[in-house]
């Protein structure tokens, strides 16, 4: 594989459930949301990697894993090397700067009280970078960096002046202007119109490979996805299910789950016979995810004990194509 930005070495995040006056009374054991629970990937420079699957499967807190917004429960994540879980706050600073995020509503990630100059300059004051003239020339290059042209026209505007698609530039170009290295984008279209969902793709795109920035594109839509990503992984309560470069999960899928995912896509092959599978049943909750392979409630392949008693680990079956289901694995 090419040279590794950052990597996340069987990571876990569970939440303890809040609990009651009375169940703290009689006292029943304390009980976890396990919203990540092991999983393991790396990221190239350069490289996009998606991480898609069903709401609550745990991508969002994945993507605060791996900018140490939140603090793991075990494992490790690593950033050019460097292990960053136990790194001093003191050491993070530097490090921080070249990590940002961007969020799923750009109408609550910018601060509506505040210029659209001052909104995309703030990083660089925070961190007193540059001199007053260098931070608005570095402002307005950025805000034609995202395409809002001519700067001028949008410098002294509001977040309500702007449209949702102009919003969202505005929050790319404030995680832009610290020349990033690794950019987690959180849904960053889901709130937008779907007529500019592509564009707004399309640059963060360009921009990313422009810019040589790895970025972790956490996504519920896998349409727009293997558009986006050089390579996917699938997540399902907490657990890596399939990972591959995005053709191979698209057009080769072995998960039965990315296989009912994947089937609802629609691709452009009329040669590719495909019939739509249906996951039955609702996600199940996290708190007590079921025994075995968490996917077997309501798995349209399930192969009967093994899958309900056994976690199935996950495995390279093919060249970088990493699959966790019992089909491969049992003799
Ligand atoms: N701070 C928290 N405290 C307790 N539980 C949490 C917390 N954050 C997330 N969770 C729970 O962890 C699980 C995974 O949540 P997460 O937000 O990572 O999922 P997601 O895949 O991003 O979902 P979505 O597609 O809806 O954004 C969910 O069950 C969620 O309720
Ligand atoms: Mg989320």
């Amino acid at each position: 594989m090419k040279e590794i930005l950052a990597e996340a070495v069987d990571l876990k995040k569970w939440f303890p459930v809040k609990r009651g006056f009375f169940s703290t009374i009689f006292s029943k054991k304390q009980m976890f949301v396990r919203a990540v629970d092991g999983i393991s990937f790396k990221i190239a420079k350069r490289e996009v990697f998606g991480l898609a699957g069903e709401s609550g499967s745990g991508k969002t807190t994945t993507g605060r894993l791996m900018l140490k917004l939140i603090e793991p429960t075990a494992g490790d994540v690593y950033f050019e090397g460097k292990k960053i879980t136990t790194l001093p706050e003191k050491d993070l600073k530097e490090m921080r700067r070249t990590m940002q995020i961007i969020f799923q509503d750009p109408y609550e990630s910018l601060n509506p009280r505040m210029t659209i100059s001052d909104i995309v300059e703030e990083p660089l004051s925070v961190l007193g970078i540059g001199s007053r003239e260098e931070k608005e020339e570095k402002v307005s290059k950025t805000l034609e960096d995202v395409e809002l042209m001519p700067a001028e026209e949008f410098l002294f505007r509001f977040p309500h002046e702007l449209s949702g698609g102009q919003r969202q530039r505005v929050a790319v170009a404030r995680a832009l202007i610290l020349d990033p290295k690794f950019i987690v984008a959180d849904e960053p279209v889901s709130m937008l119109d779907v007529s500019i969902r592509a564009e707004v793709l399309k640059l963060m795109l360009d921009l990313v490979k422009n810019f040589n920035i790895s970025l972790l594109y956490i996504t519920h839509d896998l349409a727009l996805a293997r558009h986006m990503c050089d390579r996917l992984a699938i997540m399902y309560l907490g657990k890596i299910m399939e990972m591959a470069p995005t053709e191979k999960i698209v057009y080769e899928p072995l998960h039965p789950y990315t296989n009912a995912l994947i089937s609802v896509v629609p691709i452009p092959d009329p040669s590719s016979e495909r019939t739509e599978v249906v996951i039955k049943g609702e996600i199940p909750s996290p708190i007590n995810p079921p025994s075995g392979c968490r996917f077997h409630t309501r798995c349209p392949e399930y192969l009967g004990d093994i899958c309900r008693t056994k976690e199935p680990a996950i495995i390279e079956l093919k060249k970088e194509h990493y699959v966790a289901c019992h089909k491969y694995t049992k003799k």
